[in-house]
């Protein structure tokens, strides 16, 4: 490989000028091996915060990001790998019920290695978590059991895969380079790639409670994955959906997994079976498998796939789960129809109340979290319960509040029911 210097490779990228592609695999290999400096790599994020990546330099990138730890290979599976990646919602426990789905529709198998949460969007592993005695980390030799013998597993993604994107990934909070579609998508797309699927459907979330506001950013940034995916050998799909309002009626640890198991019985909200149906479609349609998720979710046989997920990662289906200590309630102030409910203040709401964290090395609270009693579109008698607020310590609820307080509309009409689902893209 040819010998590179980081400023000469900032300042391509600064004028505008095509990285070679032994330019960019000097550059992320060094910053990973701490050759590179920090401040060098903000200012290369920078730089392509501003200029953009080429599809050429993109894979290229993509690739880089990918070879500094293992791509996961999953043999003797005999089934074809699917998954999917959201990028993040507020109330998105769909990961929950589509593993068990896609177990119980059979012919696949869907190994999903999931995060933890940070900011206002909640993590897979820490809703799993509230499950006593579950456990995210599994040795490539148990992930394969699980696989054979119920079809579907979530577990930690391990250090190894993907390290570039870690380092840069932080490094981005802080430097104010994460809202760009390039970035964002190199770094979803190494993490997926190395993680050994063969089929991905990516859910690119659009709206108030999103990374993407807007419809046409959200195609960019899917078309941009999708893009990836495929070049790289992984047949890729996405759907784009609403993130306005929380998906479902929970947003918070324990009460995602409560939610979530009632969807597994039959009983889930519109909105979220919505996704989770589409989503299964999505899956099967790239992996050409046949059958009706909407009325396998509706059978039994997704819950006796979700009780088998957890028991082989150590925890209880039936056993109690964290609660919190206190529940308050957000009373309507008039008699009418909830119209709007902002997903990003219900989503910080939530951290406030100790569901999230701010900070990597945060505990979260498992019982926290907000239930919403009134979604947009439901009539509402002045004084009635809009939201139910948990948390374990009191003085967390103020903060909580004052997010919550322009976070819901009110008018003397409901709004029109929107689909959840926008668009396909491929
Ligand atoms: N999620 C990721 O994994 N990476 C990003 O850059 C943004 C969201």
């Amino acid at each position: 490989m040819a010998t590179w210097d980081a400023t000469t490779v900032i300042m391509l990228k600064r004028d505008k000028e095509p990285l070679p592609a032994e330019a960019i695999k000097w550059f992320i290999k060094a910053y990973t091996d701490g050759v590179v400096a920090d401040e060098q790599a903000s200012a290369l994020a920078m730089a392509v915060f501003l200029n953009g990546l080429s599809d050429d330099e993109l894979t290229v990138w993509t690739q880089a990001m990918i070879d500094t730890g293992v791509r996961v290979k999953h043999t003797g599976i005999g089934l074809p790998l699917v998954d999917k990646h959201s990028t993040g919602g507020v109330g998105d426990k769909v990961s929950l019920i589509l593993c068990p789905l896609i177990a119980a529709i059979g012919g696949m198998a869907m190994p999903q290695l999931a995060g933890r949460g940070l900011g206002h969007t909640g993590g897979t592993i820490d809703k799993m978590e509230s499950i006593p005695g579950w456990h995210p980390e599994m040795s490539p030799e148990a992930m394969k059991a699980a696989l054979l013998d119920v079809g579907a597993v979530i577990a930690a993604a391990s250090g190894d895969i993907a390290p570039a994107d870690k380092k840069l990934y932080a490094l981005r909070d802080t430097t104010g380079t994460v809202a760009s579609i390039p970035l964002i998508a190199s770094s979803i797309m190494s993490k997926k790639i190395a993680g050994g699927t063969e089929y991905l459907v990516l859910d690119v979330k659009v709206g108030r409670g999103a990374f993407m506001r807007n419809v046409d950013d959200a195609r960019q940034l899917a078309e941009t994955m999708v893009g990836i995916g495929n070049r790289a050998g992984v047949k890729t799909s996405a759907l784009l959906t609403r993130m306005d309002q929380p998906l479902g009626r929970m947003v918070g640890n324990t009460l995602e997994v409560d939610e979530s198991v009632e969807t597994l019985a039959g009983n889930g909200p519109r909105d979220l079976v919505e996704v989770t149906v589409a989503l299964a479609e999505e899956m099967m349609a790239l992996a050409g498998v046949p059958g009706d998720p909407r009325q396998v979710l509706g059978s039994g046989g997704a819950m006796d796939k979700w009780d088998a997920m957890v028991r082989v990662q150590g925890g209880d289906p039936d056993a109690p789960r964290e609660r919190a200590n206190y529940r308050q309630e957000v009373l309507s102030p008039r008699s009418g129809f909830v119209t709007y409910m902002d997903a990003l203040n219900v989503g910080l709401a939530s951290m406030r109340l100790g569901a999230g964290r701010t900070r990597k090395e945060d505990a979260v609270s498992f019982g926290a979290g907000i239930e919403v009693l009134k979604k947009p579109g439901e009539a509402v008698e002045i004084g009635e319960p809009v939201l139910a607020l948990y948390a374990d310590k009191e003085p967390r609820f103020a903060g909580a509040r004052e997010l919550l307080e322009e976070a819901i509309a009110y008018g003397p009409e409901a709004p029109p029911a929107l689909p959840v689902v926008i668009e396909r893209v491929t």
